[in-house]
């Protein structure tokens, strides 16, 4: 048995030890190191130094590894070699035997560096029968490194964790300890040799399996393999205390310069009324929104009945169904029988007489039934076979044995015509394990189209907007609504793009279209419920017109073949702006709404860098050209490069991790002041990969950490206001019901009856609601991952501190001030923060995460103040 030179710590003579085996006593190596120079010599170690073949020796101890899968040999960090691992399944360095017993103290080290920051990645373990007795790890989850121990040998319960301070970089070298104190009963993870966190951790249990390097074991699979490398790792079985973790780290990083700052250490934030920042756009929030994940349909839109005009499948009335107590009658789509050319199917509901046929609707997963509330349901009716009525409408339970409302239609006419009821609740539950029934006991047949039914509505509009949404919209106090953004804009080809003009006017005129999200939009919001739904919060249209490019490639030239297009894009512009004189502004008034709206900007398409023709230089070009010509005060936005136009804004779209996101919130600081300004149009910290794939992998909205990232990345646009005039989350919404929604993380969650805000919302709440109107500018030293936007109200003189803490760790901060005559001792401080990074709202547990409102005293030119773990902080000061 040989061992290899030993580096850094610990010389060691060569020893004869026993081989390894079952009944392997870790203190045995121990105490046949005591005997060596250092007091706290390795158990077992690896410096992966061979350089070739698979056969990995010892460094420290006796157990030989072996490299399994594609695992091989990299440029070494400590010595000539390291161990590279390609992230493979299989991939990873086999040890027959556990290297420290974890049921007492142990420590265990690695240098490591990742080409990948995604996906969970374990570097050392032990395993258990289920799972390993403890991770060093990174994290995929929060985006840090750890050292991660279960409680007991399977997935149950949950595990101590200490996490490190840091994001980790791919491609650094990082040094990672993990030390387990049995008799302290704690948990520490230190990062080049610096303390991150120590976390309690009881009575560990005994992993007796192989250790592993570079992957974990978990619900009996190995899992966690790593992609990249690692080098010296180490094995002890004691608690090593600090200064010996420091001084290895300090040995193998050696000209490798730490990334990773002592979270011990107070922050300072200098901030400097001398001199002004930016100007704040008062249009920096707002809201960007799209037909997705059932948003206006089965959201924010009103309607209950779902595939109210039968167009959603044509082989079938999906959504209806017959109710027949008889076991007799039939419903069926029938185009024989059309309302009118836009919407040529009908329902065909045949009665035999006698006993009650009719057909249910199950409306958006379910008919939200709320006490004493007034529905108003609308249909079309066609009587035939001599039919004459009744009809009978019900919102039922789903098995029909209760009914909640219920009202009746006498007579029906032999030709089409509307009808309009109301139903009436009682006193009693809410439910949305419901239908609506629409019946008869009569003989014969009766075509059905358009059949509506409505619950109260934000304001009382007719056709209007669910309120608990509208009320949660209203809250982020947005300055302008993004109408209609994305790819629902632009629709999968021409023919389905959003067509505006078919929007408009009594429902029986919209045909509806299919939208590029996998349903069909029934456009009942239609372009005036969109600037409805505007002058309701007080916001802004930032209008996205159609700019001839569709998701699937279609586009149309620049030239004559694009006049129609942009003509259509004046004529809308005229509809949202124009007087009562204008063809279109008339237009508008005849809809119901005389006067006109407010108008700023203009989007001109949507994504267009996803247009590989390069026609969108010359399609912006042609729409910038002929609106300018008329509405000279448009500022008019661009979705992609403008080589040969300089367009007045530019949208930017960034979805990313939260990790991401925060890393990145410097983004603007240097951008060109000269340039076109900055619409971040559309963005969200989400970790996931492709959103739009796999919805069902993440989310249904986002987590803390997540709102982490966002508050992180707001800050940036916050503090760079003067070039990033506009922004917008997205999406924005999202119905949570299973099949329910199309992009995996979302701003805010509902059912029929419930809905709820994300982290995320709360974030935006908060900024969105409390800045002043000026920038103030602020340095921060010592404090990594510690995000800042100060901003001051120049006429009240409130100044507005918004921190955001990514760590795990409260973090003091001390601030001070110049500048300012005075600042009063008792001021506000709104906290958004949680235990974990994890936790998240849902529509059973809505409000666990929220902001919290509290005085506070104690400030003045210079405060101390200390940041909540994981927390966005906003401090209120009134100054002078
Ligand atoms: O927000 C979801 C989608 O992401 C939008 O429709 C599109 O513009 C972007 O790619």
């Amino acid at each position: 048995m040989t061992m290899s030179a030993p580096h850094s710590v610990g010389a060691q003579e060569t020893t004869v030890l026993p081989p390894a085996g079952p009944n392997f006593d870790p203190g045995f190596l121990a105490r046949a190191f005591r005997t060596q120079e250092t007091q706290f010599p390795p158990i077992a170690g690896w410096s992966f130094d061979a350089g070739q073949g698979t056969d990995v020796a010892p460094a420290f101890g006796s157990l030989h590894g072996t490299l399994r899968g594609d695992a091989g040999w990299a440029t070494g960090l400590v010595g000539a070699h390291a161990l590279t691992l390609s992230g493979k399944p299989g991939s990873f360095v086999d040890i027959e035997e556990p290297i420290v017993d974890t049921a007492h103290s142990y420590t265990v080290m690695a240098c490591v560096k990742l080409n990948r920051t995604s996906g969970f990645q374990t570097f050392v373990s032990i395993d258990g029968n289920q799972i390993s007795g403890f991770f060093l790890q990174f994290r995929d989850d929060t985006d840090e490194f750890a050292i991660t121990v279960p409680p007991i040998d399977n997935t149950a319960g949950d595990a101590a964790e200490a996490s490190s301070q840091v994001a980790p970089e791919t491609g650094v070298w990082y040094h990672l300890a993990g030390v387990y104190n049995a008799d302290a009963q704690t948990l520490t993870l230190y990062v080049d040799g610096v303390a991150q966190q120590t976390v309690p951790c009881k009575s560990p249990w005994r992993a007796t399996g192989h250790t592993a390097i570079g992957r974990g074991k978990y619900a009996r699979n190995p899992v966690d393999f790593v992609n990249g490398s690692v080098d010296d790792v180490r094995a002890y079985n004691v608690a090593l205390p600090a200064e010996e973790v420091r001084k290895v780290a300090n040995a193998d990083l050696k000209s490798v310069p730490s990334r990773v700052q002592d979270p011990s250490l107070p922050i300072r934030l200098q901030i400097d009324n001398d001199r002004l920042g930016p100007k704040i756009s008062p249009m920096l929030y707002g809201l960007m929104t799209e037909e997705i994940n059932y948003s206006y349909d089965g959201g924010l839109y009103g309607e209950l009945i779902r595939n109210r005009t039968f167009q959603d499948d044509p082989g079938a009335p999906v959504h209806w169904s017959l109710v027949s107590t008889g076991g007799e009658g039939a419903i069926e789509l029938d185009r024989n029988q059309p309302l009118n050319t836009n919407l040529p199917v009908s329902l065909k509901l045949t009665a035999p007489g006698g006993s009650r046929v009719g057909a249910t609707n199950d409306g958006y997963w379910g008919i939200p039934v709320r006490p004493n509330t007034r529905y108003q349901a609308s249909f079309y009716a066609k009587a035939g076979d001599g039919f004459t009525g009744p009809l009978e409408f019900a919102i039922e339970s789903k098995d029909g044995t209760k009914t909640y409302a219920h009202t009746v239609v006498k007579k029906i006419s032999g030709e089409w015509k509307q009808y309009s009821v109301t139903l009436q609740t009682g006193a009693g539950t809410e439910s949305q394990d419901t239908r609506f029934v629409v019946s008869t006991g009569g003989k014969g047949t009766v075509w059905l189209n358009l059949v509506s039914l409505f619950p109260p509505t934000y304001r009382n509009r007719h056709h209007g907007n669910r309120i608990d949404l509208m009320e949660k919209l209203a809250a982020m106090k947005p300055a302008f609504l993004r109408m209609p953004g994305g790819n629902y804009l632009e629709g999968d080809t021409i023919a389905t793009r959003f067509d505006w003009k078919k929007t408009l006017g009594p429902l029986m005129n919209r045909p509806g279209h299919p939208g590029p999200w996998q349903y069909r939009s029934s456009d009942g919001m239609g372009l005036l419920e969109f600037l409805n739904w505007c002058e309701d919060l007080k916001m802004e249209p930032l209008l996205a017109v159609y700019a001839g490019y569709s998701l699937k490639g279609e586009y149309v030239k620049p030239g004559p073949d694009l006049v129609p297009y942009v003509q259509d894009a004046l004529d809308e512009i005229e509809y949202v702006t124009g007087d009562t004189s204008t063809r279109w502004g008339a237009q508008r008034a005849k809809d119901g709404h005389p006067a006109p709206f407010p108008l700023h900007y203009v989007e001109i398409g949507n994504e267009d860098w996803f247009d590989r023709s390069g026609s969108y230089d010359g399609r912006f070009g042609q729409f910038a050209a002929a609106i300018k010509a008329k509405y000279p005060r448009l500022e008019l936005i661009a979705t992609a490069a403008t080589p040969n136009h300089v367009p007045d804004v530019l949208d930017e779209h960034f979805y990313r991790t939260a990790r991401a996101m925060a890393r990145d919130a410097r983004h603007y600081d240097n951008y060109d002041r000269k340039g076109p300004k900055i619409f971040v149009g559309e963005w969200a910290s989400q970790d996931i990969d492709r959103p739009w794939e796999q919805p069902e992998q993440k989310g249904p909205t986002p987590t803390l950490n997540s709102a982490l990232g966002d508050a992180a990345w707001m800050t940036g646009m916050e503090r760079n206001s003067d070039v990033v005039v506009l922004e917008a989350y997205a999406p924005l919404l999202v119905n949570v019901n299973p099949g329910g929604r199309q992009w995996a993380v979302n701003l805010i969650g509902y059912d029929a009856l419930h809905s709820y805000g994300s982290p995320s919302y709360y974030a935006q709440v908060m900024f969105a609601a409390n800045h002043g109107d000026t920038v103030i500018p602020a340095t921060v030293t010592g404090g990594t991952d510690l995000y800042e936007s100060i901003t001051k109200d120049t006429k009240s003189g409130a100044l507005y501190i918004k921190l955001v803490n990514t760590t795990s760790r409260a973090r003091s901060v001390h601030v001070d001030t110049t500048g300012f005559g005075s600042i009063a001792p008792n001021g506000t401080a709104i906290t958004l923060s949680g235990s974990s990074q994890r936790d998240t709202n849902t529509i059973t547990e809505p409000t666990k995460i929220v902001p919290i409102t509290t005085k506070i005293s104690g400030l003045g030119k210079s405060f101390d103040y200390k940041l909540l773990p994981y927390s966005v902080t906003i401090l209120k000061l009134k100054t002078k």
